[in-house]
């Protein structure tokens, strides 16, 4: 079987996404795969809930915990790596995962790491993509799935969906467009990732 684990930071829209497809389309039947687990690296995430009330195991490693170490970032990195590994994924997938990366996690999932950000990229590497991208006069937005390099938001691109800019849009309506469609991208990328497409 093979597994998927998503990292999630907050609401989790994409994970449940991935989830509900994963369920949909059976991908157990159909990929021989399933989500094995999503963690978050907060207690606070929304989308923990929305996790186990879909029936998925679930796991929080907190970044704080590491805050007095050394090196907290490679710290946190190491233990992150602990608890994904016990679930040998074959891919892991970032959904909203807040935390910046570095070539030690990255190495160590290499070819398995897949991310999906608010632009479309390569413009807008970061965040406040949204508010960048009206401020720049964009008649466009999107979404970008990339595959995870050490360069923050750089990497393959796998998929993109684009959405117009309407007159009058504020961050956060561009953003809620924006959202629908990485729902759909994202669970779409990783299923062609499955069958081995690309
Ligand atoms: C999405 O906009 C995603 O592109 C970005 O973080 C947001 C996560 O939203 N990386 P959600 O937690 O999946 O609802």
């Amino acid at each position: 079987m093979k597994k998927i684990v998503i990292l999630i930071s907050g609401g989790g829209s994409n994970m449940q996404a991935i989830l509900k497809t994963s369920k949909q389309r059976d991908w157990a039947a159909r990929f021989n795969a399933k989500i094995a687990c999503v963690i978050s690296n907060t207690q606070e995430a929304k989308g923990l809930a929305i996790a186990k009330d879909l029936g998925v195991e679930t796991r929080v490693v907190s970044h704080l915990n590491f805050k007095a170490d050394e090196n907290p970032r490679l710290a946190f990195e190491k233990e992150l790596i602990k608890v994904i590994d016990q679930h040998e994924p074959a891919l892991v997938v970032l959904a909203g995962f807040m935390r910046i990366l570095t070539a030690h996690f990255v190495d160590h999932y290499a070819g398995r790491l897949i991310n999906i950000h608010p632009s479309l990229l390569p413009a807008f590497t970061g965040l406040h993509t949204h508010a960048r991208a009206i401020e720049m006069g964009c008649h466009f937005a999107g979404a970008t799935v990339h595959r995870v390099t050490a360069e923050l938001d750089h990497g393959p691109i796998l998929a993109q969906a684009v959405v117009p800019i309407l007159v009058g849009d504020t961050p956060q309506t561009l953003a809620a467009r924006v959202l629908t469609q990485e729902h759909v991208i994202y669970p779409n990328a990783i299923e062609r990732l499955l069958t081995d497409e690309r």
